[in-house]
C-alpha cells in the first residue's frame, strides 16, 4: 500500500479498532479459527470484538496453522487488516544454533549473520513475520540467568553482534522472501539488575547507561531493527515501559528510531506493581504518552484507551501515531498484498532442519567453543581407552531454554556423534549421575510445558548408585575420561537467577569420584552463564566450554575433541573466580587505589580473601596451536581529530597445527572529564594461520573511536593521552602510547 492508502485506512478505522491494533495476545487465547472469549480473555475483560481486531499474536509457528489463522483474521477483521505473527526465535527456529552468549564467543559476526538468515528462513516459511531477537543487553553478573541470551559484557562486541543479527534476520528488505522483522531487546539496561536478580532494580549512572548499556541498541537501530522491546526494569527509577525520556527522547529523538515499540510481556501492567501507575488506565496513559505502540499480553490499552480519549485525558493523535507505525510495519512486510508472506507448508518440509542448515549449526558450534585449559589431553588420542562419563553424554536437551520452537528429538547428542568415530572396543559411554539432584528447585517450569528430565527422581537411589559405580569402575580402567557436565538447561535463561555458580552438586560428586581414580580428565562444559570453575580447573587437565551448542552440538564437540576442528572461541563474558566477585568485567574503572599486580598492599581496592581477577577473563581462549603476537607498532604517536593512526602487530602460528586467533584491539583513554575504563574493546579480527605462517594485522584508530559521553553528556573525543593494546585477550599488558592533539587555531 502507498502511504496515502495507509492514511486513508487509518482514518476509516474506529477508535477501538485502532486501539486493538496495539493489542498483542497469545495465540493460545484463540481457539481454532474462531476467537472465543473464555478463561484468560474474560479475566482480561476483553470482548470478541477485541479479539477480532487484535493486531498481533505471539507464541505460535507452523505454516498451515498460521495460514488458516490469518484467513480467519482477514474474514473477521472489519478492514481485513492482516495480523502480525511474532515469536521468540532467539538462536534458531527449528535448527538451533549455539545460544547467543556462545555465538558472541566466535567473534565472527559473519557467521552470526548467516545463522540469523537461516533462522529467518525457517521462521518465515513456518509463517512468522517477526522474531523477538536479538537480545543485546550488556550483562556482567553471572548470577543473572539471562546472560546466556545476551552477547556478553562488552558494549562494542554486543553492538557488533546486534548488527549481525538484525542484518541476518531482515535482509535487504522486509518484503523480501525469508526476511523477518527483528525486535531488539530489552530496552534498556535490563542486564544491570542489582545482585543479578532478574527483573530487579537497575541503578546505573547516566554516563554508564549511555556509554555502555545503550551502545548495542544504537547499533541495532542503525542496522534498521524494525522493532524495539521495552524492558521490565526501571531506568532512573521510572519503569522503562512508561519512561518518556528513555523512549521518546533517547530512542526516537536521539537515535532516530521510527519503528514499532512493543512492551515486554505484561510490562505495561507491571508498572502498577512497580508502584508507578495507579491502575490499568493510568498505566495505559503513561505508556502511550511515553511512546509504546504495542501492549504485549494485557488489556491495559484495549480496555482503557478509548475511555481516556473520550474523557479528554489522552490525545487520539498519539494512538494514530502508534497505529500508523504498526500499519507501516505490516506494509513493509508486504502483508497487505500477501497476508501469508512466506508461509508455505511444502517449503517448510524441505527447508526446516535441512542438511545445509545442520552443517551451518555444526560449524557455528565448533567456532563458539572455548578451550579454557589444555594440559595435553586434547586433541584426544584415539588409540587410547576412553570413558565418556557424565549426564550430558547422551543428553538431547542441549539447545537452551530459549529454543522454544525446537525439539530435542532433532538433536544429535555427544554419544550419537562419538559412536561414529571412536572405536567401540576402547570406548564406553556412561551417564553416571543425574543432571540435577533434589537440591535443585525448578519451580513453576512445568506450567509452561517444560518437562524437567535429568533429575535424581527419574531413577531410584539404588539405580543411580549402580550407575555411579559402573562409571567409576570404567574411569579406573580407562586411559582418560571425558566428562560432559554442566548446568541443567532450565537453570539458565529467564527468571533463573542463582546465588551460587556451581555445577550441580550431584555432578561434582561424580567428578570427584572419577578424579580420585583417574587424573586424565577432560571436562566438556554445558552451561548458559559463567560458572565457578575453581575445583574443575584444579582437577581436570582440559576444559572445553561448549555452552548450549544446539542441534548439532554432538558432532561439533566430537570434531573439537578429536582435533578435526581446532577451538578458536574467546570468552565474551568473564568467568568469575567465585560468585563473590560478581559483577566482574574487564572494562572497569581504575579507582583511586588500584592494586598493582604482585605487590601486597593493604589500602587498595581488593579482596582480602580472593584475587581481583576473574578465573578466566573476557577475550580469553586457547587453541591446539600457539600464537605469538608482536609488540604494537604505531604509524605515528600523535594525531589530530582529522587524522588516523595505524596500529599493527605481526601474528605468527608458532605451533604444529593450523589455527585461528582472534586478535583484539583495546584502547585506554588515560584521562577524561569523567573517569574512563582501564580498557575498551574497539576492534578484533579473526586470522587463520598455518603452522609457521605469520601475518600483519592492522587496525585504523579514528577520532570516532576516542569519543565518549563526556562530563556534560556530549559524545565527543577529548585531547590527551591514550594507550593502544593489541592481544589475544583483555589481559594484554604491553601497550603503546599516542596522543590526540589539542589544536589551537591562531587567527
Ligand atoms: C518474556 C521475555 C522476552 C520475550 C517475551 C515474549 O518475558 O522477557 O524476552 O521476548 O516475554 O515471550
Amino acid at each position: 500500500m502507498t502511504q496515502k492508502q495507509l492514511e486513508e485506512l487509518l482514518s476509516s478505522m474506529s477508535l477501538q479498532e485502532k486501539i486493538d491494533q496495539m493489542l498483542q495476545l497469545g495465540s493460545y487465547m484463540f481457539s481454532d479459527s474462531e476467537a472465543i472469549v473464555t478463561g484468560p480473555m474474560a479475566e482480561m475483560g476483553l470482548s470478541k470484538e477485541n479479539l477480532d481486531q487484535c493486531g498481533s499474536i505471539l507464541g505460535s509457528m507452523g505454516a498451515q496453522m498460521l495460514i488458516d489463522f490469518q484467513k480467519g483474521v482477514m474474514e473477521r477483521q472489519p478492514h481485513h487488516i492482516p495480523m502480525l505473527f511474532m515469536m521468540d526465535i532467539i538462536h534458531g527456529a527449528k535448527t538451533i544454533f549455539p545460544m547467543p552468549l556462545a555465538l558472541s564467543a566466535s567473534f565472527d559476526p559473519e557467521m552470526v549473520k548467516e545463522g540469523a538468515q537461516i533462522a529467518a528462513k525457517e521462521a518465515s516459511v513456518a509463517g512468522l513475520h517477526c522474531v523477538f531477537s536479538p537480545m543485546v543487553d550488556v550483562s556482567r553478573d553471572a548470577r543473572w540467568g539471562r546472560c546466556m541470551e545476551s552477547p556478553g559484557e562488552d558494549p562494542y562486541l554486543n553492538g557488533v553482534m546486534a548488527k549481525a543479527h538484525v542484518e541476518g534476520f531482515q535482509g535487504k528488505s522486509l518484503s523480501e522472501p525469508y526476511s523477518v522483522a527483528a525486535c531488539v531487546k530489552h530496552y534498556a539496561g535490563y542486564g544491570g539488575a542489582e545482585a543479578g536478580r532478574d527483573y530487579n532494580t537497575v541503578q546505573l549512572t547516566e554516563h554508564t547507561f549511555r556509554q555502555e548499556y545503550l551502545t548495542p541498541y544504537r547499533e541495532a537501530v542503525k542496522a534498521g531493527s524494525a522493532l524495539v522491546m521495552s524492558s521490565f526494569n526501571t531506568v532512573n527509577d521510572i519503569p522503562a515501559s512508561t519512561n518518556r525520556w528513555l523512549m521518546r527522547d533517547i530512542l526516537r529523538d536521539e537515535m532516530g528510531f521510527e519503528g514499532v515499540l512493543i512492551s515486554d510481556f505484561a510490562a505495561i501492567q507491571e508498572t502498577i506493581a512497580h508502584g508507578y501507575s495507579e491502575g490499568a488506565a493510568d498505566a495505559a496513559k503513561k505508556a502511550l504518552e511515553a511512546g509504546l505502540d504495542i501492549d504485549m499480553m494485557t488489556s491495559c490499552y484495549s480496555g482503557n484507551l478509548a475511555k481516556l480519549v473520550e474523557a479528554g485525558e489522552v490525545e487520539e493523535a498519539l494512538i494514530d501515531e502508534s497505529v500508523m507505525r504498526i500499519l507501516k510495519l505490516k506494509n513493509a512486510l508486504g502483508l497487505f498484498e500477501n497476508p501469508f508472506k512466506d508461509a508455505d507448508p511444502e517449503k517448510e518440509k524441505d527447508i526446516i532442519l535441512c542438511q545445509e542448515h545442520r552443517e551451518a549449526a555444526r560449524e557455528a558450534a565448533e567456532e563458539t567453543a572455548v578451550l579454557l585449559k589444555n594440559d595435553g589431553l586434547l586433541p584426544l588420542d584415539l588409540s587410547k581407552k576412553i570413558a565418556f562419563i557424565g549426564p550430558y553424554v547422551n543428553c538431547a536437551e542441549t539447545q537452551s531454554s530459549w529454543a522454544v520452537a525446537a525439539e530435542p528429538k532433532d538433536t544429535i547428542t555427544l554419544q550419537m556423534a562419538a559412536e561414529k568415530i571412536f572405536d567401540p572396543e576402547r570406548t564406553t559411554y556412561l551417564e553416571g549421575c543425574p543432571r540435577i539432584g533434589a537440591d535443585v528447585k525448578l519451580v513453576g517450569f512445568e506450567m509452561f510445558g517444560n518437562k524437567i528430565s535429568g533429575k535424581a527422581g527419574d531413577r531410584t537411589e539404588e539405580e543411580w548408585k549402580a550407575l555411579e559405580n559402573e562409571a567409576v569402575n570404567a574411569a579406573r580402567e580407562a586411559d582418560m575420561v571425558v566428562m560432559p557436565l554442566g548446568e541443567h538447561y532450565l537453570q539458565t535463561g529467564e527468571a533463573t537467577s542463582r546465588a551460587f555458580l556451581d555445577i550441580p552438586e550431584v555432578q561434582m560428586e561424580l567428578f570427584r569420584k572419577v578424579a580420585a581414580v583417574n587424573d586424565n580428565i577432560v571436562v566438556v562444559l554445558y552451561n548458559g552463564r559463567p560458572l565457578d570453575l575453581r575445583e574443575i580447573s584444579r582437577k581436570a587437565k582440559s576444559i572445553l566450554e561448549v555452552w548450549f551448542p544446539g542441534t548439532e552440538g554432538g558432532p561439533a564437540i566430537v570434531n573439537l575433541l578429536t582435533g578435526k576442528a581446532n577451538p578458536s572461541g574467546k570468552l565474551p563474558m568473564s568467568f568469575p573466580y567465585c560468585v563473590g566477585q560478581c559483577p566482574v568485567y574487564y572494562g572497569h574503572y581504575a579507582t583511586g587505589r588500584p592494586i598493582v599486580q604482585g605487590v601486597e598492599e593493604r589500602f587498595k581496592s581488593k579482596y582480602i580473601d580472593i584475587p581481583n581477577e576473574p578465573l578466566y577473563p573476557f577475550g580469553y581462549g586457547l587453541s591446539y596451536t600457539t600464537f605469538e603476537i608482536s609488540p604494537v607498532t604505531l604509524s605515528k604517536t600523535e594525531m589530530t581529530k582529522e587524522e588516523t593512526i595505524t596500529a599493527s602487530v605481526i601474528v605468527k602460528n608458532t605451533g604444529a597445527v593450523a589455527g585461528t586467533e582472534v586478535v583484539q584491539l583495546y584502547l585506554q583513554d588515560c584521562f577524561g572529564s569523567t573517569v574512563r575504563p582501564v580498557k575498551e574493546l574497539k576492534g578484533f579480527e579473526r586470522v587463520t594461520l598455518q603452522p609457521g605462517e605469520e601475518k600483519e594485522i592492522s587496525f585504523t584508530i579514528t577520532e570516532e573511536m576516542l569519543q565518549y559521553y563526556t562530563a556534560d553528556f556530549v559524545k565527543k573525543s577529548e585531547p590527551g593521552q591514550f594507550v593502544v593494546y593489541i592481544g589475544d585477550s583483555s589481559m594484554v599488558e604491553e601497550g603503546k602510547e599516542f596522543s590526540l592533539l589539542r589544536i589551537v587555531y591562531k587567527y
